[in-house]
């Protein structure tokens, strides 16, 4: 390491730098590494504790252990019916082929997954599935797999710096030095990425061959969400963004039909899918199973925008909880079920409002949860900039407009493999022309002044924007559009932006060595929050039809001849600039599968 005691200030070098510490990011390492890179990953949570371990009801694979007749496909027509055919079908089937091997690796590697007594993997529902296909560890299945991911990166010792928060890459253009650029890199390539070690308060600088952002999604613009606060404020979406890579389908947010709404300090927490999986039945306050009147087909298990739409309607036509939610009800299932296969659940709600849900009913409604829109990606996982590779929730078009429970867990580990190899083999071949293993020397120095200028700055009232922002986009750009709203919503994020960005707001005298290292955090997070907030408005007000997790109460019904497209956000000088792009036509065995697998019935309007 590299320091500088005066600017308080240090230095990494390695091969490939991955950011983010979740499943994606561990997962991309073990391969990167085994493929002979030097590999370092940095992630502003604590190691292990990476947003992964929220992800709780499962893994998805045909695996057919309860429903034999299962298998990839059925798993690849699920996922791109309930994501209304926005995604790229190549990727789906990536996806659904690959997802036995991923989770036999994770069981080779000590994924202590439920079984029945016989010793087949026990596989339950998950909502829109059409089989039994979510494997499970009791009902927090992504710590399972954080665990075993992290076990497996301790025994390669690939090293996790925990604590770094990034606010900028650096390309090859960035930096000083003429060590930076060849033949092999040219300019134009991220080489390095500035951020600062939250906990040390020192402004660090990293320099690589390659980075792979897997640095999560962007629910966390909207206040009842089921991220922690600290997390998902679209942070690699709007570095990728700012360094000149394309976004696609922001608008797509997926509302989880069940986060707590009670007591407030839970509002927005995960009560699993796996509740409904294992029987559990949503009411309304007048005790009515209402889902008869939204999916009779499948009832609670419908397609999860479907099911969330159901609980905002009841609860805003006065059908509602007294803390405004819906009624989930497990009160039916044997105690011994609920603390076999929802222990998790059970201590949440005893733990936060006291509550036995093997005696009382769970109140529930819609809870930001993921996002399906993303960076633009290639099927390698490589963006438009040269040596820069996304992977996990920062990435798009895998689920489309609405993303099948139980594919997050899956997609993380599929891609992240894929992520990891391709990273590698990019470094492997630049070390045989270069014939030198050596990382390049790092020119990132007191010279480069405007990269720190621009690259770290503080807002004085960081919290007040966060706040701002989060109002208005629940009050706008909620679970149901329309025009007008989002329209609003528009000028208030264009508003604060200019408000951000002025003389009045910016700091002048920085100081890492103070409070300013959590301010910096703070300030990042509502910059990427403009950044998103601002794709997903455009996006939504452009997209004139009802898709998926995009609802429109002006634009009711999916219109299949003018919205069969991809809404993409590019950077232009200071300028968002939207274009469209067909969405790939599906071809080969799957196609004829879907003529037989698609009805029409996802859209619907409410009264
Ligand atoms: O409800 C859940 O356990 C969420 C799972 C998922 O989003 O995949």
């Amino acid at each position: 390491m590299v320091e500088n005691k005066k600017k308080r200030q240090s230095s990494r070098s390695c091969d490939i730098l991955i950011i983010g510490g979740g499943s994606a990011g561990l997962r991309a390492a073990i391969e990167a590494h085994d493929a002979g890179a030097h590999v370092l990953i940095i992630s502003k949570s604590r190691k292990g504790d990476p947003h992964t371990v929220l992800a709780r009801g499962g893994i998805n694979a045909a695996l057919g252990t309860m429903d034999p007749e299962d298998n990839w496909m059925v798993h690849a027509a699920d996922t791109l019916k309930e994501g209304e055919f926005l995604a790229d079908y190549e990727r789906v089937e990536v996806l659904c082929k690959n997802a036995p091997d991923a989770v036999d690796e994770l069981v080779k590697w000590g994924a202590r997954f439920h079984r029945e007594k016989d010793g087949r993997l026990t596989q339950r529902f998950f909502g829109a599935h059409t089989y039994r296909r979510t494997v499970f560890y009791e009902d927090w299945t992504g710590e399972e797999i954080i665990r075993v991911l992290m076990d497996q990166v301790q025994e390669r010792k690939i090293e996790i710096i925990d604590n770094i928060y990034i606010t900028k890459l650096l390309k090859s253009d960035d930096i000083n030095g003429e060590g930076l650029v060849g033949e092999e890199t040219g300019w134009n390539q991220v080489r390095g990425a500035l951020g600062i070690n939250i906990e040390k308060k020192e402004i660090m600088i990293f320099e690589c061959k390659a980075l792979i952002l897997a640095a999560g999604g962007y629910t966390r613009v909207y206040s009842v969400s089921s991220s922690r606060i600290f997390e998902n404020y679209g942070e690699g979406v709007a570095l990728a963004y700012e360094t000149g890579a394309d976004l696609v389908d922001m608008e797509m947010v997926q509302f989880h039909p069940t986060g707590m709404v009670w007591p407030e300090k839970a509002l927005g927490t995960l009560a699993t899918e796996a509740i409904r999986g294992e029987g559990g039945i949503l009411l309304n306050s007048r005790g009515e199973r209402f889902m008869k009147n939204y999916y009779p087909e499948r009832m609670e298990l419908g397609p999860r925008d479907i099911v969330a739409r159901a609980n905002y309607n009841e609860i805003v036509n006065g059908r509602g909880t007294e803390h405004g939610g819906v009624w989930l009800d497990v009160t039916h299932l044997p105690k011994e079920k609920i603390l076999d296969r929802l222990p998790t659940m059970y201590e949440q709600f005893k733990k936060f409002d006291g509550i036995d849900i093997s005696k009382e009913k769970m109140e529930v409604g819609p809870t930001a949860h993921y996002s399906m829109g993303g960076v633009v990606v290639d099927e390698k996982c490589k963006t438009k900039i040269g040596s820069l590779f996304a992977v996990g929730e920062v990435i798009s078009q895998i689920h489309g407009a609405n993303r099948l429970g139980g594919n997050s867990l899956l997609d993380t580990v599929v891609f992240g493999k894929i992520v990891g190899g391709e990273a590698a083999e990019l470094i492997n071949g630049m070390r045989e022309k270069r014939k030198t293993g050596e990382p390049l020397p790092l020119r990132l120095d007191d010279n480069s002044k405007k990269e720190f200028e621009d690259g770290i700055f503080v807002v004085k009232e960081p919290v007040r924007f966060r706040d701002e922002i989060q109002e208005l986009m629940k009050l706008n750009v909620g679970i149901i559009r329309e025009e007008s709203k989002l329209k609003n919503g528009l000028k208030g994020i264009l508003e604060l932006k200019k408000e951000f960005y002025s003389k009045d707001s910016i700091l002048k005298e920085f100081k890492i060595d103070d409070d300013d290292a959590e301010n910096v955090v703070l300030t990042w997070q509502v910059k990427s929050s403009l950044v998103v907030c601002e794709a997903i408005i455009r996006s939504a007000l452009m997209r004139q039809e009802s898709r998926g997790a995009h609802y429109r109460s002006d634009y009711p019904k999916l219109d299949e001849e003018k919205w069969n497209i991809n809404i993409c956000c590019r950077k232009e000088g200071t300028e968002m600039v939207l274009f469209k792009q067909n969405v790939k036509e599906i071809k080969g065995p799957l196609a004829n599968l879907l003529e037989a697998h698609i009805k029409p019935e996802h859209q619907r309007e409410f009264e």
